[in-house]
Order: C-alpha cells, then sequence, then structure tokens
C-alpha cells in the first residue's frame, strides 16, 4: 500500500481537530483566528506589503503545513481587503496528510466569518492526491498550489519565488522534520533578498538553524499566553537555481499583456484561460466555426489516467493534470457536460492486472483501488469479464462543453474561420498572416493547433506526429442506459449522455483522412466485445451495421515520449550553434541563454489524454510567461519542455 494518508484527526469536546499522528492541535484552543492574523499576517507585515501592491501586481506566499487551509483563507480574505483588484496571490503550501474533504468542512465551520471563501474551496476540494494540485480560486485572482507529501521531497522540486513564508509545522519537538536545517535550505533556495517569515516558535534550534540559512531572526512579542514568536527576514544571497539554460525561463518582458493562441481545441482555450485569468487581452484564433471541431469535438472523452507505479514525470503531470481538470469540472454541469460516474480499467489479460497490482501497492485507495469481478459487475449494472481498478473520482466529460468554459473569459476575443499560415515577427510583435493579411497580432504567441504547429517554420523541428482515432455512437437503449461507470479495456464505453453511449476508440497510424469509416466502426465493436459481451446484448450490437453507425474521427497529436509540449521556443538553428558542445561531451552546460524565440510558446501533443494534460498545460504555459510558481515540479516542467528535442539530438547527434 501508498504510505499517503489523510490526516487522523480527533475532535475535543468544542470541536476543535487534533493530530492524532503528532499529538498536537492544528491552531490555539483560544482563537486560530486571530493567532493567525497575530503570528503570521502582522508577522509578515501582509496588510501593509497587499495594500502597497502596484495595480497587476503578483504577492507569493510560502507556507509549511497547509493543515486546515485556516492561514490560507485568512490571508486570502486579507488580500481580497487590501490588494488592488487586478492583483494576484499565489499560495504554495506543503502538506503531507492532507485532511478528507468532510475533516476539512468540519474544521472551517468553527471560522463563521471565513464562510464564503472556505465555500469556495471546499467545492473546489476534490481529487486532493499525491503530488502537485493546483486551485485556481476568485475567478483566477487567487492561486492555490497545494504540494501533497513529505516537505522534504516536495520543496526541492519547487521552482517558485517566495515573498513570505509561513513556518506552521507541528510544534518542533513532536514535529522536528518540519524545522530541519535541511528544510530550511530550501526555505532559503525559494527566497530573495527581503524575502520574510514568521512563525510562532522561538525554539533555540530552529532559530540557530534559519539564521544558519540567511534568515535574519527576530524574537516579537506571541500571541495570547505565548510570550514570542520569531519573524525573519532573508538576507543571504539569491540563488533560485534557474536551471539548464536550456530549460530556464526566458528573460523575455513583453511590451504588452497580449497574446494571439491559435487553434481552439482544449488546449488552446485552456492557454488562453489561462493568460486571461492573468490580465491578458488573448486572440484565439479558430479556423472552424467554432471552438472543439478536431480532437476535443468527441461527445465523450473520459478522464482516463495512464499511471505508472515509477512515479515518471508523465504519471506525475497526470495526476497533477487530472486533479486540476477534476476542480475545474465543477464549474459545469454534471449529466449534461461531465459525469463523476468513476471509470473501471478492466484487468482485460494477465499482463494488464500484473500492472494493476503495481499501482494498487503504489497510489493511495482514494484514486485508485481493486474491484473484483462481482463487486465491478455490481457497480457497472453489467456482466464482466473480469475486475480491475476503479477510479471513483473520474468520469466522462463533454470536450466542447469544457472548451467553451474555458473560452468564456472576458478576456478573451475568438475570432472563427480564421486559419493562421504564417508567424512574423516586427517591431516586438508577431503577426499571425493568412497571405497578405495579418489576423492578429501581439508580443505573445502560443501555437495550441495539435500537429498543425509544425506548419510553422519557427516550430518544424518538434517531434510531432499524428495517429487518426474513430469514436462510434451508439444509441442508448433500455438495457443499456443503467450502466453505473465507464468501463476500459483497450478501447471505453461510456454511460449515455443524450441518449448515447461513446465508444472508442480506433488507432490509425497512416490515414490522413477524417471520414468515418465502417472497418473503424467494426473495430469498435470489437472493443466492445472485449469490455462486455453482455453490454454488447444489451446495444443490440448483432442488429447495428458498422456503415449505418454514427461516428467522427479526427487526429491525436503525439510525441515519441508521450509527453506533451508546453512552453517556450528556441530557434532551432541557432540552438544546435549555441551548444554544440553537447555533441562532443552531453555534460557540459555552457553559461550561454538560449537563443529564444521571444514571445513565442507551444501548448500541444496531448495525444490520448488532453483532457487531463491540456488544461494545467495551460497554467504551466502562463507560469512560463509570468515568472510564476510552476504548477507542477521542475523536473515535469522540463519533461514537457520543446527544447528537449532539440537537446536529444544533439547529444545523440540524430534525430530526437
Ligand atoms: C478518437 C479520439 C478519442 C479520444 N478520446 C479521448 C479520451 O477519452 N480522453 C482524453 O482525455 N482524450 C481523448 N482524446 C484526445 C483528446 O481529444 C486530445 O488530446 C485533445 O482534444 C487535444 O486538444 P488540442 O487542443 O491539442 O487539439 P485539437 O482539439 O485538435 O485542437 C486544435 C485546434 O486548432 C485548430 N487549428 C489548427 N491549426 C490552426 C491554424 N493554423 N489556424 C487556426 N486554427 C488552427 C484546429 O482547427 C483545432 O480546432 C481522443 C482523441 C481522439 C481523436
Ligand atoms: C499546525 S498544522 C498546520 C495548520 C495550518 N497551517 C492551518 O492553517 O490550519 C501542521 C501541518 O503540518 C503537516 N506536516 C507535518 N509534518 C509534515 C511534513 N514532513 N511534510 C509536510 N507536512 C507536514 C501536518 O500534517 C499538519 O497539517
Amino acid at each position: 500500500m501508498s504510505d499517503f494518508h489523510h490526516a487522523q484527526l480527533d475532535w475535543d469536546e468544542q470541536g476543535r481537530p487534533l493530530s492524532r499522528e503528532f499529538d498536537d492541535v492544528y491552531f490555539s484552543p483560544t482563537s486560530g483566528f486571530d493567532e493567525t492574523h497575530h503570528v503570521f499576517i502582522n508577522g509578515n507585515d501582509l496588510t501593509r506589503r497587499f495594500g502597497a501592491l502596484p495595480a497587476g501586481g503578483r504577492f507569493c506566499i510560502g507556507e509549511t503545513g497547509f493543515g486546515t487551509g485556516l492561514n490560507f483563507l485568512c490571508a486570502w480574505q486579507l488580500f481580497r481587503q487590501q490588494a488592488p483588484a487586478d492583483a494576484r496571490l499565489h499560495f504554495v503550501s506543503v502538506e503531507k496528510f492532507p485532511l478528507s474533504r468532510e475533516d476539512i468542512q468540519r474544521a472551517l465551520a468553527l471560522w463563521p466569518q471565513l464562510a464564503p471563501l472556505a465555500a469556495e474551496l471546499l467545492d473546489q476540494y476534490v481529487a486532493v492526491h499525491p503530488g502537485f494540485q493546483r486551485f485556481s480560486l476568485a475567478n483566477g485572482r487567487v492561486v492555490l498550489t497545494l504540494l501533497v507529501g513529505d516537505a522534504m521531497d516536495c520543496l526541492p522540486e519547487l521552482d517558485a519565488r517566495i515573498d513570505a513564508w509561513f513556518l506552521d509545522g507541528f510544534a518542533p519537538a513532536k514535529n522536528p522534520e518540519m524545522w530541519s536545517p535541511t528544510l530550511f535550505a530550501q526555505l532559503a533556495r525559494l527566497s530573495a533578498p527581503g524575502t520574510t517569515l514568521a512563525t510562532f516558535t522561538t525554539a533555540g534550534f530552529v532559530r540557530r538553524a534559519l539564521k544558519e540559512a540567511g534568515f535574519a531572526i527576530k524574537r516579537t512579542p506571541g500571541f495570547g499566553k505565548k510570550w514570542e514568536m520569531s519573524q525573519g527576514r532573508f538576507e543571504g544571497q539569491a540563488f533560485l537555481d534557474a536551471g539548464k539554460p536550456w530549460f530556464a525561463r526566458p528573460g523575455f518582458v513583453p511590451q504588452s499583456r497580449e497574446a494571439v493562441v491559435i487553434g481552439a481545441g482544449l488546449a488552446g482555450c485552456a492557454s488562453a484561460a489561462s493568460l486571461a485569468a492573468r490580465g491578458w487581452q488573448v486572440t484565439l484564433l479558430e479556423r472552424h466555426d467554432a471552438p472543439a471541431r478536431e480532437a476535443s469535438g468527441n461527445p465523450q472523452g473520459v478522464l482516463y489516467l495512464k499511471l505508472s507505479a515509477h512515479g515518471t514525470p508523465l504519471s506525475r503531470l497526470i495526476l497533477s493534470g487530472f486533479g486540476h481538470t477534476r476542480r475545474l469540472l465543477q464549474r459545469l454541469e454534471q449529466g449534461r457536460d461531465w459525469q463523476a460516474c468513476g471509470v473501471l480499467q478492466l484487468a482485460f489479460d494477465e499482463k494488464e492486472a500484473q500492472r494493476q497490482a503495481k499501482l494498487i501497492e503504489a497510489f493511495p485507495a482514494d484514486l485508485l483501488h481493486s474491484l473484483d469481478r462481482s463487486e465491478a459487475e455490481a457497480l457497472s449494472g453489467v456482466a464482466l469479464p473480469a475486475g480491475g481498478l476503479f477510479y471513483p473520482d473520474a468520469g466522462w466529460v463533454h470536450p466542447p462543453a469544457l472548451c467553451q468554459l474555458l473560452a468564456g473569459h472576458p478576456n478573451i476575443q475568438l475570432v472563427n474561420h480564421a486559419e493562421a499560415l504564417e508567424l512574423r515577427q516586427e517591431a516586438g510583435r508577431w503577426h499571425a498572416r493568412a497571405g497578405d493579411v495579418t489576423l492578429a497580432s501581439a508580443p505573445v504567441v502560443v501555437l495550441a493547433g495539435a500537429a498543425e504547429v509544425l506548419r510553422f517554420r519557427q516550430a518544424a523541428g518538434l517531434a510531432l506526429k499524428r495517429i487518426r482515432g474513430q469514436i462510434s455512437r451508439l444509441p442508448a437503449t433500455a438495457e443499456s442506459a443503467g450502466l453505473g461507470t465507464v468501463l476500459c479495456a483497450e478501447g471505453y464505453v461510456a454511460p449515455p449522455r443524450d441518449g448515447e453511449h461513446t465508444l472508442g476508440a480506433s488507432f490509425d497510424f497512416h490515414s490522413t483522412d477524417v471520414t468515418p469509416t465502417a472497418a473503424e466502426h467494426a473495430g469498435n465493436l470489437e472493443l466492445l466485445e472485449e469490455i462486455s459481451p453482455d453490454l454488447g446484448r444489451r446495444l443490440r450490437v448483432a442488429d447495428l451495421e458498422p456503415a449505418r453507425l454514427e461516428g467522427r474521427a479526427a487526429f491525436r497529436c503525439t510525441t515519441p515520449d508521450y509527453l506533451p509540449i508546453v512552453g517556450p521556443l528556441a530557434d532551432a538553428e541557432a540552438f544546435a550553434e549555441t551548444y554544440a558542445v553537447l555533441a562532443k561531451d552531453a555534460r557540459q552546460v555552457p553559461d550561454v541563454a538560449a537563443p529564444w524565440l521571444d514571445g513565442l510558446y507551444v501548448n500541444s501533443a496531448h495525444g490520448s489524454r488532453g483532457l487531463i494534460t491540456a488544461p494545467l498545460s495551460g497554467e504551466l504555459l502562463a507560469a512560463w510567461l509570468d515568472g510564476e510558481p510552476l504548477p507542477v515540479p521542475r523536473a515535469v516542467a522540463e519533461a514537457c519542455h520543446p527544447n528537449r528535442f532539440a537537446l536529444r539530438r544533439l547529444i545523440r547527434g540524430r534525430s530526437a
């Protein structure tokens, strides 16, 4: 079993939460709210600092120990009161044992003064699984990045610049690992001169270790019965490791916060939404008459998590992306636009059963658990050839509804029937052109047209390929309509939406035609037979003629390593020249900035899982662009970086 678990709480007679694990209280018995204000808010001078933010300014708080979220809600509340209307708050907090939804709800009910904010957090408090979990609150004005895991594992993976720290582990004597010199070295790495910290403790070993890490520490009056607390200010050198130059953040600052996004599928709509939420004016170009007309246009897509027990970058991206998408879906209507009916991955052969056994070892039971055949049949309501792995938080989504939600921000201007053929940069602006006409121009362009991004000279070196896929639409019958969950084996079938089940999907690596074919409908029906002959009977498959079935085909876009491509683009030729030495010695790290194509970004290659990876990739893209905390571990962001292909080509001396 995975060693992840939720916090184990006891509740005292006054309704306050206590940690069984650490034998300590989450907040002060007299008044947690006032203590938070005294220690963390005033201890970091936040009322003044929030009020002094410039228009469009940004403030980033880091916290050790998210607990009940009380500190977070207090900071958010104050930010609302003090900061300029278009300023934004980032709150990055690490938590090894997140509270269950029920417990956090019960704890936050103690503070009626925070009720509206607590309600918004609680609405989003779903799919809180291990890894980086991003929450977008207050229409994107407040962003919470919850690092679910041990602080010593998570903080070294964080790429952020923190303005103020809340050190809120349990008491040092009960929770020493939250107050260790190695952890403080991470705080220092993420700090800059002027970064402050505050904590309730004045324990000598804590103060000494913080000083050692570069913080000047002073004692100030504590809250209530506590005589003293500690406040600190970072006075060391800023040494946030920018990473290898080819993965570093480009130094480019756009002359205005305007962007053109090319392609209005999931990736384009998500990129536009993440930028719009940050105050960018976005023009979203789409060649068809509406968004979501290509791969993102299927009636139902599945939140299918193909995880690895080995913590690969792809698996970690999937887990973070799933959480983010799942929280976005809270804003759509269940039943019509999506359904949290769970997804059952059948153990359809021995190899799959073994793979599933490893996943059960590696992941927590509230993310996935095994069902034997009779449990699986009871849940799905149909006879099945085997049990399998059940993902209770997953389900199906109507992708066009998600695109519509994302593209609906008032800062986004959608332009349909606009096909960009070429990109030119003039006087600090990129012009998306069709023949002699400029369709739109801005200092920043995001290429989000799936494999079509290759048509632009600047992106032609990316390793992308298209894989045609076709889904079949099966009319629901009285016997099929009660299907209780999505069923997956090599293919998938969903409970009905609008009287039809979506059955998918074929893979064709050669065809460039999107006309649905009878042969692929027949292939899809074979996939259904593998999933459940009983469901096939209920759907009267024997009476269906493949040539008469309704369906649609489109192209998935993938890379050789199956990870998406998200981030800034560099000039391919200049890149090869700049880092030519790597062909001889791959360990060299020349101290030369990459030849960035200033303002040109890409969000593409979401393969068969765009519902899970594309929305979070919009956040990743915006974080690269706006110098914000990355929503995924640095290693995951680098694994998705556009420059990885050029780098591999150089190192291997051949095509990546
Ligand atoms: C048959 C099939 C089944 C699938 N099932 C699932 C599933 O169950 N779950 C899941 O998560 N994923 C699934 N996927 C994958 C998912 O659909 C994709 O990962 C996702 O839709 C990719 O989104 P995108 O925005 O990158 O691409 P697209 O949706 O293809 O969007 C690209 C958009 O860019 C536009 N465009 C391109 N070039 C230009 C240009 N030059 N100018 C203007 N506009 C341009 C296109 O018209 C298009 O609208 C499936 C895919 C297929 C094909
Ligand atoms: C005092 S509580 C935090 C209270 C919280 N800030 C609030 O506003 O409710 C301390 C938290 O630190 C967490 N914690 C303890 N050890 C940890 C570790 N090694 N890594 C990450 N979190 C840890 C605990 O699970 C607990 O939630």
